[in-house]
């Protein structure tokens, strides 16, 4: 059995999982909408990836024989203004997302889940993972700054992603 202070704390990290998805969705549509097609399927692709770390969660709740305890997701906001914007409040939210998964295991730690410790180890990988990737965009978006054909290029480039 999941002790109940740890399975509150991952109760809400479902949420933020999910609100990530709402968030990368909703930047889909904003790219999508001012013809950047490349950062539209790149954030759709993030939006399935972050529904797939839900997932994840929730299985691994019901494998301990818990049920998820559900929260609101927040909604996002509907526009994110210039590629370089919403790629550093991607870099922003996957920071905070990283800050919650080593809460999380500090808490497991804490509250000795050994079980819990070993499932989360795979997402302070992945987190690992994700800032870099979303760190490279912010970067090479920085470096196209003066060169407006560039960002066009990066889109094409980016839109290559796959799930
Ligand atoms: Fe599921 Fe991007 O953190």
């Amino acid at each position: 059995m999941i002790p109940e202070k740890l399975k509150a704390a991952l109760d809400e990290h479902v949420s933020a999982e999910v609100g990530a998805a709402y968030l990368y969705l909703a930047m889909s549509a904003d790219f999508e909408s001012k013809s950047f097609k490349g950062f539209a399927k790149w954030m759709r692709v993030q939006f399935q990836e972050e529904m797939a770390h839900a997932l994840k969660f929730v299985d691994y709740m019901l494998s301990r024989g818990a049920l998820v305890g559900w929260k609101d997701a927040k909604a996002p906001a509907s526009t994110f203004g210039t590629p370089l914007e919403a790629f550093e409040k991607t870099l922003a939210h996957e920071k905070d997302v990283t800050a919650r998964i080593h809460k999380l295991y500090h808490l497991a730690v804490a509250e000795s889940d050994l079980p819990t410790q070993l499932f989360l180890q795979w997402f302070v990988s992945e987190q690992v993972e994700e800032e870099a990737r979303v760190t490279e965009i912010v970067e090479r978006i920085r470096l196209s700054a003066d060169r407006p054909g560039s960002i066009l290029y990066l889109d094409k480039e980016y839109g290559k992603r796959t799930a």
